[in-house]
């Protein structure tokens, strides 16, 4: 099958970049999908991460230690942008405004006024694609979860919780990073880094979400840097938010809780959502287990618990009962944006597609509520 090609470019050769690099390295994995990505160009201030592209990938035309090179190419259809976030707004807003189609990282510019200026690039560029990174709701677990709510066939929603918690940060002598300092990193700490995951989910299901009161920590407030030197670490680690959801009328409590000093936890995801009649829960710290209640009125209230096959949104090489595991969940994701980027959001194969800009705008305006509120309320 000749599959149609979709000419990428990766801004910011780090953590991120490379799982793209990896995703593409594996797109055999994917069966039946007539579309392909190819990295043909890298950008990045070191030059030994884009060797690191140039050595396992041979389909890179160039390297450049300068952005707007790659925004000048008319080869490149489309940029993968994974840079901290104080270069969010310049870089994205670029890339939108040069015509290429763009999946950034969240959050999508290090405040509410970068995201602004990002949604007002978009709005003018109403031809390009832009869509977010978020990949935990391709695992297998997480997309039953998206499919059993989305089918009303919980009844009325009582209580949501859903988290995002890490663990190494309890290490005071984990060196201090790029993601540990708000200039580079924002004001929103642990919410920017890890927020939009979950959100994505209870944002896609349609759910209004208002600040009730936000606990907001900073335990760690110093770390040593790569000379060993004690050095401000000024972002937050842990961030629990209250929020009162709404849909359709009906209101129910929505915890949101971002750590990244939740002992023992690592990279641990969560959702558990609670109606009338029937509950699911999925965390990624088990990630074949989903845990679902069917309720009928007068029955029994019995979990029932279910090691999921390996199916995703996209169908694999691997059979059903093989794990699933983050890299398959970025490849999923990838397969949702090239998949839209073809066809369209309407005639996708499958209904989940990456989290929106607007999605991303609601996370900035629920996380500067949490900032706002703890200023005035907590810490005034
Ligand atoms: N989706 C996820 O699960 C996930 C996980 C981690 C990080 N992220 C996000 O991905 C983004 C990048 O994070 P990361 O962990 O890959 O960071 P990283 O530090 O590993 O990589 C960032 C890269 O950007 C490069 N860079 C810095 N300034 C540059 C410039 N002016 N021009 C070109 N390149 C430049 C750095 O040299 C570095 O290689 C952030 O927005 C972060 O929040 C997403």
């Amino acid at each position: 099958m000749d599959k149609k090609m979709i000419n990428f470019a990766v801004i910011g050769c780090g953590l991120m970049g490379k799982e793209f690099a990896s995703a593409v390295g594996r797109w055999l994995h994917l069966s039946g999908l007539n579309f392909k990505p190819r990295i043909i160009a890298v950008c990045d201030l070191n030059d030994d991460a884009m060797k690191w592209f140039t050595d396992n990938l041979d389909t890179i035309k160039y390297t450049t230690n300068d952005y707007q090179e790659i925004l000048q190419d008319n080869e490149v259809d489309a940029v993968y942008c994974a840079v901290p976030h104080n270069l969010h707004k310049k870089f994205y807003v670029d890339i939108i405004n040069a015509g290429k189609h763009l999946l950034g990282e969240k959050p999508f510019g290090i405040d509410q006024e970068a995201n602004q200026e990002i949604m007002n690039a978009i709005q003018n560029n109403p031809d390009v694609l832009v869509r977010s990174s978020s990949e935990i709701p391709y695992y297998p677990g997480s997309y039953e979860v998206f499919h059993k709510v989305k089918s009303d066939d919980l009844g009325q929603i009582m209580e949501v919780e859903a988290g995002f918690w890490h663990s190494s940060d309890l290490n005071p002598e984990k060196p201090i990073n790029w993601k540990r300092i708000q200039k580079t990193n924002g004001e929103y700490g642990c919410m920017g880094d890890l927020g939009l995951h979950v959100l994505h989910l209870p944002l896609r299901f349609g759910w209004d979400l208002k600040l009730l009161g936000a606990s907001l920590s900073n335990i760690m407030k110093e770390r040593p840097n790569q000379n060993g030197e004690m050095q401000e670490c000024d972002t937050w680690d842990n961030a629990v938010l209250l929020c009162e959801g709404s849909s359709e009328g009906n209101s129910f409590p929505v915890t949101v809780s971002t750590k990244r000093i939740a002992p023992g936890h690592a990279n641990t995801w969560f959702i558990k959502v609670y109606g009338t009649k029937g509950s699911i829960e999925y965390s990624t710290q088990n990630p074949k287990l989903l845990r679902v209640m069917e309720y009928e009125p007068g029955g029994k209230q019995v979990w029932k618990v279910e090691d999921v096959p390996h199916q995703s949104a996209y169908e694999s090489i691997t059979g059903g009962i093989f794990e699933f595991g983050f890299s398959d969940s970025i490849l999923q994701m990838w397969a949702a944006f090239c998949e839209e980027l073809i066809y369209g959001k309407e005639n996708m194969s499958q209904p989940l597609y990456c989290a929106t800009p607007e999605e991303a705008q609601k996370s900035h305006a629920l996380f500067t509520d949490a900032l706002n509120y703890y200023k005035s309320e907590v810490n005034s």
